[in-house]
């Protein structure tokens, strides 16, 4: 018995920290053919979405955007373009440039981030909308553009919207970290109107108002024929596609293609994700903005990655399974590790010695063996957020490739949004589990950088070109 018991007390010793780590958090370890469940589960809820018989009842609510097209590079103009939603809010200025011949057109921007004060997201609508308005006309005057000659304005409002046109949407409800109150419901495009009315000394027509992942969308489309997908993976998750028009219920016509703005961080709000939610997303959820809403975006997106990855340490710690059980006032802090940290540690030469730095950070005395256990917390969580979007991607490309009657598909997704520019190996991640979900897919994943905010000036050209087109 004694000679078991120092057997099984050197084992312990020499155990590799990861193993424990792993133990804990089978729950977010994904299979495939979890992930292929998820994806067939994401697959029905498109549907439901998508039929107007469900669509009231859908937790996903597959919205359509009014955008029927995606850039032919025969596109020109200048335009102004606002960005809201992410995690910087932008004003820019874009011209589009048209390709001919061989040559292809280009897109340049001149772009300014203004701060918005966290009081505009939680207080008043009207003050969130004079501050962009404000911030627009401060960008006006810094970049000499002229107030004399009535200017075209796109707006990327990365928020669900019920949209009957391409200048019109009914804000459905807030997400991620804001909630300015009086506007659910309301027309955001007029909210605008509104308030570059009472800034007042600008000549601005909003033209279009679009979702990042549909800008998203566009920006890489110019470039790339192929891309009729667009995919956030920032401080919230979504992502867009071309649908047939005949199954968009809620929009009249049988002809042609609509991108669809699938509003996926809501996937799991009527519990379709229930087997796979830990207690950890569960004190996620219940100490954010929105309980019970966005349940997917709360395992994914940046927002959020950082605080499971505390609420797992802080438990481990509890129970005596990291830093000999100590526990220090800034771990039991809410936000004290952020999406920036989880990237620190799983950097590929520095991330251990980041871990290190950001425990001593929060008070803590780690071992090596917490450090790497630590960093492992981190790999398990943003692995199962990149294992996520892959099989809602793989749903999305599934139906295309269905609804086309394709054997095999080329396709390109457009990406944007800080968890995937910036985590060093979350975009691997990515591509390789969607590649092994769907083997018989040709899959491409573009970088759309800043695609979010171009894209807007992108869909106004467009529309621009059809409107001409049909006047011809
Ligand atoms: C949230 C919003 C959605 C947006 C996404 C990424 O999920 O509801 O509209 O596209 O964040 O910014």
């Amino acid at each position: 018995f004694v000679v078991h018991l120092v057997c099984s007390f050197f084992s312990k010793l020499q155990e590799d920290p990861t193993k424990k780590v792993d133990r804990f958090l089978y729950a977010m370890r994904l299979h495939d053919d979890q992930l292929s469940d998820i994806s067939a589960c994401f697959q029905a809820e498109m549907k439901k979405g998508l039929s107007a018989e469900s669509n009231a009842a859908a937790a996903v609510k597959m919205l359509p955007t009014h955008v029927r097209s995606t850039p032919d590079g025969s596109e020109n103009g200048q335009f102004l373009a606002l960005d809201l939603g992410g995690s910087r809010f932008k004003v820019l200025q874009v011209k589009v440039r048209e390709g001919t011949g061989i040559r292809k057109g280009g897109v340049e921007m001149e772009e300014n981030t203004y701060p918005i004060p966290e009081e505009l997201l939680t207080g008043r609508g009207t003050e969130l909308f004079d501050h962009v308005s404000e911030s627009l006309k401060d960008f006006l005057h810094e970049k000499n553009i002229s107030l004399e000659k009535k200017h075209p304005l796109a707006f990327t409002f990365s928020f669900p919207c019920e949209q009957s046109a391409l200048n019109q949407g009914l804000l459905l409800n807030w997400s991620k970290n804001c909630r300015a109150r009086g506007l659910q419901g309301k027309d955001v495009v007029q909210a605008l109107r509104g308030a570059i009315d009472r800034t007042g000394g600008m000549d601005v027509e909003v033209l279009a108002m679009v979702n990042d992942t549909v800008a998203t969308m566009m920006t890489c489309g110019f470039d790339d024929q192929h891309c009729e997908v667009g995919l956030i993976v920032g401080t919230g998750t979504n992502a867009c596609y071309m649908e047939e028009l005949r199954h968009v219920d809620l929009v009249e016509g049988d002809e042609g293609r609509m991108c669809v703005n699938t509003e996926w961080g809501a996937f799991g709000d009527d519990g379709a994700l229930n087997d796979y939610i830990t207690e950890f997303d569960r004190d996620v959820d219940a100490a954010s903005n929105n309980p019970g809403k966005q349940i997917l975006e709360k395992m994914v997106s940046g927002l959020y990655l950082g605080e499971l990855v505390r609420l797992v340490v802080l438990k481990m710690a509890k129970l005596g399974l990291l830093f000999d059980g100590h526990v220090s006032d800034a771990l039991r802090t809410k936000g004290k590790i952020t999406t920036a940290h989880v990237a620190a540690m799983e950097e590929y030469k520095d991330g251990l010695k980041n871990t290190r730095n950001i425990l001593v950070d929060l008070d803590l005395t780690p071992t090596s063996d917490d450090c790497v256990a630590v960093q492992h917390v981190s790999t398990i969580v943003s692995f199962r957020s990149s294992n996520l979007v892959a099989a809602g991607l793989a749903a999305i490309l599934t139906r295309i490739k269905q609804n086309r009657n394709l054997r095999t598909l080329r396709i390109t997704v457009g990406v944007d949004g800080t968890v995937y520019k910036t985590h060093p190996r979350y975009p691997n991640r990515l591509h390789e589990v969607v590649r092994r979900l769907l083997p018989e897919c040709d899959v491409r994943f573009v970088l759309s950088d800043s695609g979010s905010s171009k894209g807007a000036a992108l869909v106004t050209a467009v529309a621009q070109r059809l409107a001409s087109r049909r006047r011809k």
